[in-house]
């Protein structure tokens, strides 16, 4: 479908950087959402008519219902990895090509899961809270110890690109033992220059020191850390969810921290974000960002971009570097 102006027209659902709009405009006419809401599931299906492409975020939902009421898209490009926002089901059925950001933030995400890591063990905001609020008054022996990183076990959870940079951030640059637990196993190459090891789900939970989620979600993967898995950590141990909000039982993980079953979390990503359990806001022993892992001004610029490719690519060649369902491509 084709714009007044005899060019096809696409939405752009959330506003993006200036470049990858001018980047777009050369090939289409351009419809930005140019606030930070995010438009409603009606909003959405409207400023889609006419619209041939869509460049979303984990924010807008694509589904039967949004795809019937806009039978003319024929691309939805998501600018993130993660694409539960995404029922493929649905988007295959209509014949739609799906793309996501992978590989262009895997470093940055892992770098940022290892801060929060850092900031989670060693008491970072918890110790500058109390400073800021006055209350250093004298220096102790044991102020704000934490848990050591060197050398102590980093068990992963979901050992994709993001997971494996971590484990290679751990076991290279802190002489960690790194454990991972994965629907399939990496092939030993892969293994080794990770160093690390596969385990059972259950013997990640009971060994790891510091655990990290970096699994995608997906209905199976709902509360795939919920009170029986925290009960088989161990008590002196750290939780740091970077994968997706529903991967954690909010309410159980603010019990056990508040009840010093394990030591500490960081938490970048929540359930029903952006609210936050409101338990989690009073306990102190967790470190807790809002959906930052992949921000810096490069890799979001590098992820938006890589979205727009996507979509001149498909509408203007029929191809896409990250497509979701290549299927799509061959029909
Ligand atoms: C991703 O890319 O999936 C990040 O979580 C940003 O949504």
């Amino acid at each position: 479908m084709t714009s007044t102006s005899g060019r096809p027209a696409i939405l752009i659902a959330r506003k993006v950087f200036p470049e990858v709009v001018a980047h777009l405009q050369q090939h289409f006419d351009v419809d930005m959402n140019e606030t930070d809401d995010v438009l409603s599931p009606q909003q959405l299906a409207q400023r889609l008519q006419g619209k041939v492409g869509v460049l979303t975020t984990g924010s807008e939902r694509v589904d039967a219902a949004l795809l019937t009421a806009c039978p003319q898209l024929k691309i939805v490009a998501n600018i993130a990895v993660g694409f539960n926002n995404f029922d493929m089901a649905a988007i295959n059925a209509a014949g739609v090509l799906a793309t996501n950001t992978p590989d262009v933030l895997t470093e940055t995400t892992a770098d940022f899961g290892f801060a929060l890591l850092m900031a989670t063990a060693r008491r970072l905001t918890e110790s500058e809270h109390f400073l800021r609020a006055g209350l250093w008054n004298r220096w102790t022996l044991d102020m704000f110890a934490g848990a050591e990183v060197h050398g102590s076990t980093l068990g992963i959870l979901g050992m994709g690109r993001i997971g494996q940079a971590i484990a290679r951030r751990g076991a290279h640059g802190f002489g960690m033992r790194v454990i991972y637990h994965n629907r399939s196993r990496l092939d030993p190459e892969l293994e080794g220059a990770c160093k690390a090891a596969y385990v059972s789900k259950e013997e990640l939970l009971r060994e790891a020191d510091h655990l990290m989620l970096v699994l995608p979600y997906s209905a199976g993967a709902h509360h795939a850390i919920g009170a029986p898995e925290l009960a088989q950590m161990k008590r002196t141990a750290t939780l740091i969810n970077i994968a997706r909000g529903g991967i954690v039982d909010d309410a159980a993980l603010a019990a056990a921290l508040r009840e010093r079953r394990i030591a500490a979390a960081g938490l970048d990503v929540f359930e029903g974000e952006p609210k936050v359990h409101p338990d989690l806001l009073t306990v102190p022993n967790v470190v807790l960002t809002p959906h930052i892992a992949s921000s810096t001004m490069a890799t979001r610029t590098a992820m938006a971009m890589l979205a727009a490719d996507n979509v001149i690519g498909f509408l203007t060649q029929g191809q896409a570097k990250t497509p979701l369902n290549p299927e799509v491509l061959s029909t």
